[in-house]
């Protein structure tokens, strides 16, 4: 048992990771009841009285930790010229989906720290586990945040960026190498570090005095036994529970995690102005070509990126449908989330042994 389990009361050193618009909170109660960490997605959730509601909801279902997550960007000014650009670019690929684009872009997931009424909600409810993704929340919420007794949690993908979280005072780390799916965690979007998740777990354990959480790329026990040995005190997994019966995923994003041979993913910052892996699409393949101008910024770029992807779906192309994943994808199973957890653990009992 290592901290990481007795500080939750865990019995498997394991968190299903946070994935927007595709882990549920049936999800993270099937995995927190089994023993590991379940997580919620409440970035997309921007009014109070539905955050306040979910999490009322997740009390209710279990007694068990769940761990709610924000998004922590840098609030994304309005930049009309920048977005009328990106816009007038993406007007001939919506031209030949039979639509056009929106006539403005504007934030879809405004960040938590430009969002006070939030931080009432969660100081209120006391989620037993807090995590950031894109940053930290300012220093006057984390301060707040540290009053309720949450454990804090902060990704970060470099070691300049663990040492600004360990700074700031949150509990743990998540380490998040390049092979995970779904958005990176850099704090600027602009740089990609490009670290593997061993080497970063490897690189931050002598270098900081909190508890490393590795994440990217881990799928069966054998990986998270690879991430323990590398000295994490547990092991991030989105990728693996996006099969689940309990995910959102769609019919066909199921079949593409399953599909074998396994599909390409690729880094791409097109879809939503932040760099993200997922299935290679043709929307990363047709939009992301050289000599495009610059992207909006995230998450304006996101608006016109559903859009198209919207429209694309109304005219019967399901190619550009976005589905994230991490470079493990060949290896995602589509057990129930309960029963996953137990094979994980099973898996990592015996390559421990
Ligand atoms: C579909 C999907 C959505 C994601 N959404 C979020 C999110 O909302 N918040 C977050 O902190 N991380 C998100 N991530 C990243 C995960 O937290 C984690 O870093 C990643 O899943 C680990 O890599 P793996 O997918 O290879 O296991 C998402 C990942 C995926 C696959």
């Amino acid at each position: 048992m290592n901290v990481f389990c007795v500080r939750l009361g865990l019995s498997v050193p394991l968190i299903q990771a946070p994935m927007a618009g595709v882990s549920t909170p049936a999800l993270a109660v099937a995995v927190s009841e089994a023993g590991a960490l379940g997580s919620f997605a409440a970035a997309t959730l921007t009014q109070p009285a539905a955050l306040a509601q979910q999490l009322a909801a997740l009390a209710a279902a279990t007694d068990r930790p769940i761990n709610v997550n924000l998004f922590c960007h840098a609030p994304s000014p309005a930049d009309p010229a920048h977005d009328a650009q990106w816009l007038t670019y993406l007007t001939p690929f919506f031209t030949s989906l039979h639509s056009t684009p929106p006539p403005q872009l504007q934030e879809v997931y405004p960040s938590f720290r430009a969002n006070e009424a939030l931080l009432d909600v969660l100081v209120q409810a006391r989620p037993q586990v807090i995590s950031f993704h894109f940053g930290l929340p300012t220093t006057a919420q984390l301060t707040a945040l540290r009053t309720t007794g949450a454990v804090l949690l902060a990704c970060v993908t470099t070691l300049a960026e663990a040492q600004a979280a360990e700074a700031a005072g949150v509990d743990m780390l998540v380490a998040q190498g390049v092979e995970a799916g779904g958005h990176r965690g850099t704090f600027d979007p602009t740089v990609e570090p490009n670290i593997a998740t061993l080497d970063l777990t490897r690189q931050l354990v002598p270098q900081t005095r909190l508890p490393v959480i590795a994440a990217g790329g881990l799928m069966d026990g054998a990986d998270l036994a690879a991430a323990l040995r590398a000295g994490a005190v547990a092991g991030q997994l989105g990728t693996a529970f996006a099969a689940c019966p309990e995910s959102a995923a769609s019919p066909a994003y199921r079949a593409a995690l399953l599909h074998q041979p396994p599909l390409p993913t690729a880094l791409t910052t097109v879809i939503s102005g932040r760099p993200a892996r997922g299935l290679v699409n043709r929307f990363m393949q047709e939009v992301d070509q050289p000599g495009r101008p610059p992207v909006a910024t995230y998450s304006r770029a996101y608006l016109a990126g559903k859009a198209l992807v919207a429209a694309a779906q109304q005219a019967g192309e399901p190619g550009f449908a976005v589905q994230w994943a991490g470079t493990g994808v060949g290896r995602a199973r589509a057990l129930p989330a309960a029963e996953l957890v137990r094979t994980l653990a099973a898996e990592l009992q015996q390559a421990l042994a």
